[in-house]
Order: C-alpha cells, then structure tokens, then sequence
C-alpha cells in the first residue's frame, strides 16, 4: 500500500504564516506590555498606573523621569491632562484627594509651576481645594518658600508685611507665632497633647487637662515645706541635673513644678492683690496658659540663696541646663518674643536634642516649635 502524502496545498500555506506571524507580534507585544508594566510596578507606580501610562504612550517619559508620586496620581486620575504633565512632573507630591484637578485649576488661574508646587505642598487638600476658588493672589513664592509658612496663613502675611515691613521669614515667623493676634485673645486650644506642647499667652490648654504620670519630687529637692508634682521623666532628667551640680557644689532645688488650672488661678489672684495688673501681665500666666499646667516646667531654686539669678546655680543653669534637656523658657533677651520679663528661675524640659539646639542657636522654644514643629 502507498502510503498518501499529507500535503497543504500552496494556497493554504499563506494565511497559516500570517495568521503564526500575527500570533508572533502578539506575544511580543504582550512581552513588552507586561515587561515594561513590571518596570513601572518595580519604580514605584501602581498597576492601573502603570497601564495608563503605556496607553497613552508615555512609557519612555515616565522611564526618564523615574519614580514620581504626582504623576502616578495624574496617571490613576480622570483629571490627566496631557498639556499638564510636564508640571505634574515637577511636583512629587501626593496624599490630597484632589490634587490632580487642584493643579488644573491653579494652572488654569495662571500660576506658574513653582508657584502650584509650593501651594500644594503647604496645604492639605481642603485647603488647597478653597484656594483654587480664589482669584490669583499675589507674593506666593515669596512666603510660601518659606520652609515653615502655611497656606491658611498667606493673607495674614500679606497683611503683617505691610505693617512691620519686615523680611518674608521673619513675617512667616512672627505670623505663625501669633504676633498679629492680641495677647490672650483668640487662642488655639490645645487638644493633642505631647510632650513637645507649646503653651503661651497663644496657646491655652483647657481647664481640666491633668498631664498623665505625675510624680513627686523628693523632698530632698523641695525648698519649701510642699508636695511638688512633675512628669515622670522630667523628674527623672532633673535628679540626673541635680547629681552632677552638687558635684560642682552646686545645690538645685524646685519651687514649682506641676501647677493645675486651679493652682493657677489662685496664684494670679494672689499676685494682681500684692503686685496689680502690671506685673501679672508680665510675670504670671493667666489660668489655662501656664506652661506649669503640662507638667514639664520646673521652678528652680538654689538651696543657700534665696534670690536664684545672685546665686551660683543660676549661672551653673545657664551653661549646663541644655545637656540635661532643660532650656531657660523666658529669657532676657527674648521678652519681645515669649511675652513674658525675664524669669531666671523658669526651664522647661525639652529633651537633650531639642535643648542643645535652642542653647547653641539662642532662640526660644515658641520660635523653634514654630520652626521645626508645628504643622
Ligand atoms: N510665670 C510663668 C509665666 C507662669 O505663670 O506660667
Ligand atoms: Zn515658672
């Protein structure tokens, strides 16, 4: 028997090899598609990122610029505009629910891409979301280049500048610190205390707040005949303080430390009966507003004189406090700034870093929290 020859005529042949060709090209593409979508992933942008990117053709513009939070949102985002990408491209900036259609729309006000960059970088999303209702506003760059400066402030800066005439840091400073508001009068009121509160003739804490882990300082330490409470750690950073004074003879001694609202309250009455108005103004806190009601301020006294800026502690104080986490809080030449005349005996417990910083820099913790920890 012969045995048939299995053959494809000529004419069948041809659209076998487009149709092996096509299949080819297919799982090349695919190759490519899910090369370059693990490419996007391993930089950083998500999967439906990723994606967009490669369809809308901009593989390689991505690829040169490298990872880039804001382009991966404008990737994710229905805003995208495509003529906005080289701006989106410039900022890096994510985490605002809106941030894709808010830098449309200060594009479209006119700003310019520094300008947006520093607008959304010193706002939240709300923020930035009422400031794209606005009509464009003036002298952005310069304020808000300022490390610190704050979006919700800007007009009060505007506003400020134009009075004192000083330089934009300083505007954004003082601002921050409450400098264009009256003592005492439209404060913020604490609510999320750490160890870190500001408490100023700004800043209240509210009348029942009773800082957690109150200690009693040993009565070794106490100069009058009282029970003094202080925070836990405070305490602790003050014996370790007091050790290495005595050591240089010196004797460290508390006068105050934990003050309740209550506490506050009688000794503002106490001093505006003896002393009136004016010294109450600059040497006493109004109840709410004293540093001594978070517990991690301490009165010090010297143990053989009575008036504590004559004796050596007070100049002991002056050159070692920092290296234990204390800082002078009301200095003589900062009353301008704490709103307080100078209190020789006041120190506040701030932790080594911050204390050796404000030492070596010779600011004072209203301008430092301002500066490197207030958001
Ligand atoms: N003497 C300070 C300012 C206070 O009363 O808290
Ligand atoms: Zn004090």
């Amino acid at each position: 028997m012969t045995k048939k020859k299995l053959r494809l005529k000529s004419s069948a042949k041809k659209p076998l090899l487009v149709i092996g060709i096509i299949i080819l090209v297919l799982i090349l593409i695919l190759f490519f598609y899910f090369n370059r979508i693990g490419e996007l992933k391993n930089l950083g942008y998500s999967e439906s990122a990723a994606k967009n990117i490669i369809f809308k053709f901009k593989y390689s513009y991505v690829i040169g610029i490298g990872k880039n939070k804001t382009l991966n949102a404008a990737f994710e985002s229905d805003n995208y505009k495509e003529e906005n990408l080289d701006c989106y491209a410039k900022i890096d900036y994510e985490n605002q629910k809106h941030l894709i259609s808010n830098i449309n729309k200060l594009l479209d006000k006119g700003y310019n891409v520094n300008e947006v960059s520093l607008i959304i970088s010193k706002g939240d999303d709300e923020s930035v979301s009422d400031f794209t209702k606005r009509d464009k506003v003036k002298y952005i760059e310069e304020f808000l280049s300022v490390d610190y400066a704050k979006l919700e402030n800007l007009d009060r800066y505007v506003a400020y500048k134009e009075k004192e005439n000083d330089d934009a840091e300083t505007t954004v400073l003082y601002v921050n610190m409450d400098f264009d508001k009256e003592d005492y009068v439209d404060p913020i009121v604490i609510d999320d205390f750490d160890d870190y509160v500001l408490v100023n003739k700004h800043r209240q804490l509210s009348g029942d707040y009773i800082p957690d882990d109150l200690v009693t300082i040993d009565d070794e330490y106490v100069k009058a005949d009282e029970e003094i409470e202080i925070e836990r750690n405070v305490a602790k950073a003050f014996y370790d303080m007091a050790k290495a004074a005595s050591k240089e003879g010196m004797e460290l001694m508390v006068s105050s430390g934990y003050r309740s609202y209550a506490d506050q309250e009688e000794i503002t009455n106490t001093y505006l009966e003896l002393y009136g108005q004016n010294y109450v103004d600059n040497y006493v806190a109004k109840p709410g507003f004293s540093e001594h009601q978070t517990a991690m301020s301490l009165d010090i006294a010297s143990k053989s004189v009575d008036t504590f800026v004559e004796s050596n502690e007070y100049s002991w104080m002056m050159d070692n406090a920092y290296k234990y986490g204390f800082i002078l809080r009301y200095p003589k030449s900062k009353e301008d700034i704490t709103g307080y005349k100078c209190e020789a005996w006041h120190y506040r417990y701030v932790g080594k870093e911050i204390a050796e910083y404000i030492h070596n820099n010779n600011i004072t913790y209203d301008e430092y929290y301002v500066m490197f920890l207030d958001d």
